[in-house]
């Protein structure tokens, strides 16, 4: 069967276009998502799911047990602050890939910090919308073995 790929997006993501394009591009969200179904027609169902607010986020991660395959995550700024989500990935058995657009380690350093890798499968960073698609790729490696 082919996999469902659950592609979280957290706070400010669905600005993408508009949003510190010299950062993030000057593509939207729709068309990022547009692209990745595109381009795993017949090896990945993309599922996608935005929101600013941090519970509806946990409520996606509970809801992806047993619905979905995997989760590519890119929670944003509560990448950096959230125990909650942290430990929403930590309850549930769904394989989670932290992703970011930018390399976040080149930015201030209060974007250093993640409360998510340590309990997700692994972090893609810093390749532009590109990290979408690595991470799809990982889970979809991962998911084979
Ligand atoms: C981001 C990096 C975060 O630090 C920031 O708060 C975002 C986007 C990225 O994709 O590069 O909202 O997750």
């Amino acid at each position: 069967m082919t996999p469902s790929i659950l592609v979280l997006n957290g706070p400010n993501l669905n600005l993408l276009g508009t949003r510190e394009p010299d950062i993030y591009g000057s593509g939207t969200l729709a068309e990022l998502v547009d692209g990745l179904k595109a381009a795993y027609i017949g090896r990945a169902e993309i599922v996608e799911f935005q929101s600013n607010i941090e519970g509806e986020l946990v409520g996606a991660i509970h809801e992806a047990s047993g619905t979905h395959d995997g989760i590519v995550l890119n929670a944003g700024a509560y990448t950096h602050t959230s125990i909650a989500l942290r430990d929403a990935i930590a309850g549930v058995s769904v394989p989670v890939v932290e992703i970011h657009i930018s390399n976040v380690y080149q930015r201030e350093a209060f974007r250093h910090g993640t409360m998510l890798a340590g309990v997700c499968l692994g972090q893609i960073l810093g390749f532009g919308r590109v990290s979408y698609s690595l991470a799809v790729e990982a889970l979809l490696r991962h998911i084979k073995e």
